[in-house]
């Protein structure tokens, strides 16, 4: 049996990786390791928690010691990281939480796998997910990122994702570690927490409340659907090219006004409410501060060297994220109460 760590587990992507993980791979034993910040919820994981080959770790990355002792307890064989702060308006607030868990977080991680495997790297592999964000900004017309377009992060959040791709890197170049890395576009599905723009404005819209849009809605984001990711995340785990960067995107170029007209469409549709009722609630507040203008991301190599292809449309996947969200509204007022209440009416009021 292999042992697999998949760190940031209970959270949005990472738990879909699970699923997948822990219902296609019976023989190996998939442990999540997670802190469950205010983004990681087991809820998210309730349909696989009574699986023989799960196991759940409450470890904050960020904690050496812990880390160690983790990897000694379970010697794992393989490690898929996706724990990490992920909003970027968060990281605007407080930069050193990025830094703190995305950088040092994934160098205790990095340094507890190097010393486990002690250079004995066969059947061992440390796969980092990271994001299109690293490239910086495109403008309207350039080409798409590919995997050698310069680094130029703009965001703390980017910044502190470029610096964990530069150690994992590091640690294939100088010790041999057995890593691979890729870069994904926007993902949007189910389970995703409602600070980011389309599970917000779903919720904003059930609520009857302003739909935020930063700036005049002209930034433009490549979409994919989560569970393409996680497919993707699958390929490369299993197939990926020891040292080598994989890009991930849904060739699905949107503007943020044309993407939330089209959702707010779709809701009127969902909640029987005549169309345009939605569209009423677009509100345009202050632009993010350093906000990229477009992402666009060319994932042919994926495609071409190991066979890989989104499975669903944008329509079809984000009638299928609505179609989750409306039944699932105890999720949603489970997230949204509390802390994250208080910090939302802080980022939105008077924005
Ligand atoms: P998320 O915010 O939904 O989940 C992050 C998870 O990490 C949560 O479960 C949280 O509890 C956990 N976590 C955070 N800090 C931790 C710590 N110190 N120790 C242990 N666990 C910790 O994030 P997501 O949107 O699912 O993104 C997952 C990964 O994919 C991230 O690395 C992100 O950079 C990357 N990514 C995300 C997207 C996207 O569109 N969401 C796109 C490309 C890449
Ligand atoms: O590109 C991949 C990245 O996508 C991931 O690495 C990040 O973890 C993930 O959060 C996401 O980053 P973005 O900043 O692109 O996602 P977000 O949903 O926050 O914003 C999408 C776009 O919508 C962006 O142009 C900002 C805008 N926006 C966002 C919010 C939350 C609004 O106009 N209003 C909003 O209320």
């Amino acid at each position: 049996m292999k042992t697999i760590f998949i760190t940031g587990g209970a959270g949005f992507i990472g738990s879909h990786v699970v699923r997948r993980f822990v219902n296609n791979y019976p023989d190996y034993q998939i442990v999540v390791i997670d802190c469950l910040t205010y983004a990681g919820n087991l809820e998210n994981l309730k349909d696989v928690d009574s699986k023989p080959n799960y196991k759940f770790e409450k470890v904050d990355i960020t904690d050496e010691k812990a880390v160690n002792d983790v990897f000694a307890r379970y010697q794992p064989d393989g490690v898929i990281h996706l724990a990490a702060e992920s909003h970027v308006d968060r990281s605007i607030t407080d930069p050193f939480a990025f830094i703190r868990t995305n950088v040092m977080g994934t160098c205790n991680l990095l340094q507890a796998a190097r010393t486990l495997w002690n250079g004995n790297w066969e059947g061992k592999r440390f796969y980092h997910i990271s994001t299109d964000e690293v490239y910086g900004a495109l403008s309207k017309t350039d080409p798409m990122f590919t995997e050698t377009t310069r680094y130029a992060p703009h965001s703390p959040y980017s910044a502190s994702k470029a610096s964990s791709d530069h150690f994992v890197r590091a640690f294939h170049d100088t010790y041999g570690m057995p890593t691979v890395i890729s870069n994904c576009s926007n993902n949007y599905g189910s389970h995703h927490f409602p600070e980011k723009l389309i599970p917000l404005a779903i919720n904003n819209i059930q609520h009857n409340r302003p739909i935020p849009i930063y700036g005049k809605g002209e930034n433009v984001r490549d979409w994919l659907f989560v569970d393409d990711h996680a497919a993707a995340i699958d390929l490369i785990f299993h197939k990926g090219k020891i040292g080598d960067t994989y890009n991930i995107g849904g060739n699905n170029e949107k503007t943020n006004i044309e993407l939330i007209r089209t959702l707010c469409r779709l809701m009127d549709k969902k909640l029987g409410r005549e169309q345009g009722t939605s569209e009423k609630l677009i509100t345009f507040v202050t632009d993010r501060a350093g906000h990229d203008l477009r992402y666009a991301i060319d994932s042919s190599k994926l495609q071409r060297e190991l066979g890989w292809q989104p499975s669903v449309t944008f329509e079809q996947g984000l009638e299928k994220t609505v179609d989750w969200y409306l039944a699932n509204q105890d999720w949603l007022d489970n997230v949204t109460s509390g802390a994250y209440q208080q910090y939302y009416d802080k980022m939105y009021t008077n924005r």
